[in-house]
């Protein structure tokens, strides 16, 4: 049995890294264990403009404890305002790594999301001719379709429509959670990747609602069926290179998440990686993992693998942290719900 794996150092390709203290005490969790992150822009007010995101790359940084590295790739929040010059010229600088489409009203912070697709036309073209990637949050937000339904009707009615609409255009389907999403990434060419998280290949919806209800579980997109959570499985294990991780690492305080209306979001920044090394393991696919959070994600994002290693060690299993601190109130990690073998060596 393999004792030791070690790999180039990860990457995580959409993190939730937040702002203020939240940001103070988060940022040491995926420091620790990746080299770079793709950081949402949903803060509030979101991140538009170059000049936003150069200051919050700034906050990032200077929130960074001495002796980390860590170097956050930031994103730009798409709106119907939003300049396609202001984009382009961000990325030319390297500032600005990818613009995220957030559907108006999908999730956390997405009340400045696109309603009118027509709007972010110029932008798009823009970004095709440049290559940048465009992240796109997966769902429709159409009261009537059923939440478990959004993905799939999103790729249908959105999606497919929108790149078709825009040859060339680089599509992330961040955090995938169903067979239709992985499918339609693997047939949809060298233009389409999709991000999965260390959760959605552990729980299903039945984590969420049977024997009981269990917010830390609940995140968006959320859960659905086992068949589903088998595909993304499939998917993650398989080497595929246009499939590669992105945690969605989405701290909220537990006061946040345990409210009669409570927040999306699961925090998996401090035991991603363990839990993909338990679950690759079992998977019979530790071979691929190194393939999955360390190598597919810059080959799509086009920048260099990263060149500093990490090793995980396997031993009898040790509990991480149930909840970190913060100056906001405690932040539960997710749980989820199996003995971690793994862990990262210092
Ligand atoms: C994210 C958040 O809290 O910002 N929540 C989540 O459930 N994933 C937003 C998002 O990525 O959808
Ligand atoms: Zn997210």
């Amino acid at each position: 049995m393999t004792e030791t794996l070690t790999l180039r150092r990860p990457d995580d390709w959409h993190l939730h890294l937040r702002d203020g203290a939240m940001l103070a005490a988060v940022l040491p969790e995926s420091a620790r264990h990746f080299a770079r992150a793709i950081v949402m822009p949903n803060l509030v007010p979101p991140v538009t403009t170059a000049a936003q995101a150069a200051a919050y790359r700034r906050r990032i940084l200077d929130a960074l404890p001495e002796g980390m590295a860590f170097e956050p790739l930031m994103t730009l929040y798409l709106t119907e305002d939003t300049d396609p010059e202001d984009v382009a010229a961000a990325a030319r600088e390297g500032l600005v790594r990818a613009v995220k489409l957030y559907p108006a009203g999908a999730t956390t912070n997405s009340a400045s999301g696109v309603r009118d697709f027509s709007r972010i036309r110029p932008v798009l073209e823009r970004m095709a001719e440049t290559g940048l990637p465009l992240c796109v949050h997966g769902e429709v937000t159409d009261e009537e379709v059923d939440i478990f339904d959004r993905e799939a009707v999103f790729l249908a009615r959105v999606l497919d429509p929108l790149r078709r609409a825009t040859p060339g255009l680089r599509v992330v389907l961040e955090h995938v959670t169903t067979a239709e999403g992985v499918d339609y990434v693997r047939d949809g060419g060298k233009d389409i990747a999709a991000t999965i998280t260390a959760h959605h290949l552990v729980i299903n919806r039945n984590h969420i609602l049977a024997g009981g209800i269990r917010p830390h579980y609940y995140c968006l997109p959320v859960a659905k069926r086992e068949t589903h959570r088998a595909a993304l499985l499939e998917a993650a294990t398989s080497g595929h290179p246009r499939f590669f991780l992105g945690t969605d690492s989405a701290p909220h305080t537990d006061a946040a998440k345990l409210a009669p209306c409570g927040c999306a979001g699961c925090f998996t920044a401090p035991n991603a990686l363990p839990i993909l090394a338990e679950v690759f393991e079992r998977a019979g696919a530790l071979d691929r993992l190194e393939a999955f959070v360390s190598l597919n994600g810059p080959a799509f994002y086009r920048l260099p693998p990263n060149e500093e290693t990490i090793t995980l060690r396997r031993g009898t299993p040790a509990a991480g942290p149930a909840r970190i601190d913060t100056a906001e109130g405690p932040v539960t990690v997710f749980d989820p719900g199996f003995p971690l073998h793994w862990s990262v060596t210092p």
